[in-house]
Formats: structure tokens, C-alpha cells, sequence
């Protein structure tokens, strides 16, 4: 077993599409390689040869809300196994682009999945495994669709409409409130520089 003061840490970032979050990641991972810390920069779904197959079918392919939820979930245990773990377990630092809160924002929220089993999958799936740290990209869901609508064309998820995003937004935000230790809430209305700031001087706490 590996002793715990040798484990990397597991930082996610999470928010609605057009938040804004993709910047931040790499500036996130580059001040902590410039901190000499060995850290590697993941997705999800994806992040695994699998799980980027299965990405491939959840944004683009018709499917109900259990085969949705299942096929994450699946892509998360092979990236967990494959990629995630081993990382952590070998004292590197694992910065993820998603991870299970946005299960429940888009899969709980967004479409109105059960609490229930999406809570029964992540222990299945994760164990007792959660982030340290995850920073919550929180915008309203009409700015993030007209960041949105200069972007690159919209998968199956970005499609949806700005009431969806608004229940995934709510969701989100339940989940940061509920564990305010996890969570850094971040607006990302604010200038690029400020959140860089934010970001900074929290990764600095950490
Ligand atoms: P991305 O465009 O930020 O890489 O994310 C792909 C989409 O996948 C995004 O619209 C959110 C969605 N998604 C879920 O619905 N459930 C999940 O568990 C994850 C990780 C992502």
C-alpha cells in the first residue's frame, strides 16, 4: 500500500460548457511543473485508450440516460485503472479536466438521473476516491452559451438547451455548497488574469 504522504494530489476542474475552464488547466499544470512537481493533465469522459473510444460514442451517438450513465461511469473505471491510480500512486499530481461532479451535474441535474444510483455507481466505480481539490468554472448559462456559440460546432451534451445548462449549473452549484472543503468556486465572468490569480495563490495552499 502506498503510503500517504507520498500520494500525488488529484485536482479536477468542472463547469458548463463555455465556461472557460480549458486556459486554466494548462496554466494550472504548467505552474505546478514549474514548482518541479511532476503533474499530468487528464479528461473525462476519456483520459484511456478505451475511455476516449467511449467518449467518442457519448458525444456523438443517441442513447438513453442509463446507457449515458453506465457508458461514463465504464470509461471512468478504465481511466481510474489505467491512468488515474497509477499516477497518484506514484506521487504524481493528476490535473482532470471533469470528473464525477459533472456526473451529477449533467447526468443528475441536467437530465434528472437518480441521486440514487449515480451515488451507488461512484462508490462501485471510485471506492472511496475523491478529488482534493476542485475548482467549480460557475457562469451563468446564457453567457456560457454565447462563449459557446464562437466556439468550435456543439457535440451531443452542448446541443442542449439553456434550461438544461441551468439545471446543471444548479446542481453544480448544490455540490459546491454541500462540501465547501472540495470546492473553489470560481467566477468566470471575471478577467482571465484575476481567475489565473485565484487559481494561483489557492494551488500556493495547497
Ligand atoms: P468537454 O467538452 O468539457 O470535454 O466535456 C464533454 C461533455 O461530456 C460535456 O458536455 C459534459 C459531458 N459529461 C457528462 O455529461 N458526464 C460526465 O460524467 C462527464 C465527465 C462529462
Amino acid at each position: 500500500m502506498t503510503d500517504r504522504r507520498t500520494r500525488g494530489r488529484f485536482l479536477t476542474f468542472e463547469g458548463i460548457d463555455g465556461a472557460g475552464k480549458s486556459t486554466h488547466i494548462a496554466a494550472c499544470v504548467e505552474s505546478l511543473r514549474a514548482r518541479g512537481i511532476d503533474a499530468l493533465r487528464t479528461r473525462e469522459p476519456g483520459g484511456s485508450p478505451l475511455a476516449e473510444r467511449l467518449r467518442e460514442l457519448l458525444l456523438t451517438e443517441p442513447m438513453s440516460l442509463d446507457t449515458e450513465l453506465l457508458l461514463v461511469f465504464a470509461a471512468r473505471r478504465d481511466h481510474l485503472e489505467k491512468v488515474i491510480e497509477p499516477a497518484l500512486a506514484a506521487g504524481r499530481w493528476v490535473v482532470c479536466d471533469r470528473f464525477t461532479d459533472s456526473t451529477w451535474a449533467y447526468q443528475g441535474g441536467g437530465r434528472g438521473g437518480s441521486a440514487q444510483r449515480i451515488a451507488w455507481l461512484e462508490r462501485w466505480v471510485q471506492g472511496g476516491l475523491q478529488p482534493d481539490r476542485s475548482y467549480l468554472f460557475d457562469l451563468p448559462a446564457e453567457q456560457a452559451a454565447q462563449r459557446r456559440a464562437a466556439a468550435r460546432s456543439a457535440d451531443r451534451f452542448e446541443r442542449e438547451d439553456l434550461a438544461f445548462f441551468e439545471r446543471v449549473r444548479a446542481a453544480y452549484l448544490e455540490r459546491a455548497a454541500a462540501d465547501p472543503r472540495r470546492f473553489v468556486v470560481v467566477d468566470a465572468a471575471m478577467p482571465i488574469d484575476a481567475v489565473s490569480k485565484l487559481l494561483e495563490e489557492d494551488l500556493i495552499k495547497l
